[in-house]
């Protein structure tokens, strides 16, 4: 049984991540900037799981908060075994609807967020000389996804960061995958820019996301248990689903391709604006 921590846990993938640990009999840190959410799915897991679920408010834009948290869970159960560093925002829009905030709130969460996390788990699991560190990033950090570029740049990176550190990290002991799914059905969706600046994308009254996603969206439940096959498989690229796999795999075979489709999609959504 695996002592773990999730960010982000309070909702959408964080959530069903920690119910699938949970569901093992792991032990299982749910934190998220909303202290009250996360209290609410430790409830709910101890409730019906044989895990134990334990909740803590944590923002993972605060570095030594983040790092004092790691080591207290590690000082306290005597190991660190699974790091999901998952917590993440929305942001949409043109290049040029987007201000300094709109980036800077990315790279605060989406990157930083996520390093803040790597450093923390990585040097205590170099001690253990074991640990497995998971980062979600997104199908947007492996193909072009415009009208969001800042969210696309920070999911690049956080790929980047992930495959560079597996590399260095084997040596050590330590195990590093990164998850990259298609369109979650999560409230991320319904809350793009949220406290920032409206653009195009995020000011049409009732509009969300999803509506715009052709098909049935994926699940965070599945995609849970995807990441989960992922891990113990040992994977350095959790992609998902399916039709997330065949995307990058165009973009590896065919990158301007991909760009071209992309600007279909940019093409389509200036005309809808423009009505
Ligand atoms: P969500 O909005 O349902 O959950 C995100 C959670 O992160 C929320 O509980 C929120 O309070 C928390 N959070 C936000 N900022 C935080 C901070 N500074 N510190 C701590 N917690 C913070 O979103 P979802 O969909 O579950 O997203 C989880 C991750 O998955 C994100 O990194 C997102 O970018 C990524 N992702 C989501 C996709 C989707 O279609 N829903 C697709 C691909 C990746």
């Amino acid at each position: 049984m695996s002592i773990a921590i999730v960010t982000g846990g309070a909702s959408g993938i964080g959530r069903a991540i920690a119910a699938e640990l949970s569901s093992r009999g792991d032990t299982v840190y749910v934190t998220d900037r909303n202290a009250e959410g996360a209290a609410e799915v430790a409830d709910t897991l101890n409730a019906k799981l044989p895990g134990k679920a334990f909740a803590a408010a944590l923002d993972v834009t605060d570095n030594e908060a983040v790092a004092a948290f790691y080591n207290q869970v590690a000082t306290d159960h005597g190991s660190l075994d699974l790091v999901f560093n998952n917590a993440g925002i929305a942001i949409g829009g043109l290049a040029e609807e987007l201000t300094m905030d709109h980036w800077n709130r990315a790279i605060d969460i989406n990157l930083k967020g996520v390093i803040h996390g790597v450093d923390a788990a990585y040097r205590i699991m170099i001690k253990q000389g074991s640990g497995h560190i998971v980062n979600t990033a997104s199908l947007a950090g492996l193909v072009p996804m415009p009208m969001g570029i800042p969210y696309t740049a920070t999911k690049h990176a956080v790929v980047g960061l992930s495959l560079g550190l597996r590399a260095e990290a084997a040596g050590n002991g330590v195990k590093v995958s990164v998850v990259c799914p298609g369109f979650v059905d999560t409230p991320l969706l319904a809350t793009v820019n949220d406290g920032l600046p409206d653009t195009a994308l995020s000011s049409k009254p009732g509009t969300d996301v999803k509506d715009t996603v052709p098909g049935r969206l994926y699940t965070a439940e599945k995609l849970a248990r995807d990441i989960m096959k992922g891990v113990k498989r040992n994977d350095a690229l959790i992609v998902a689903p399916a039709s997330g796999r065949a995307a990058w795999r165009g973009m590896r075979i065919n990158p301007a391709g991909a760009v071209r489709i992309a600007k279909i999609a940019v093409d389509q959504f200036r005309k809808q604006s423009a009505k």
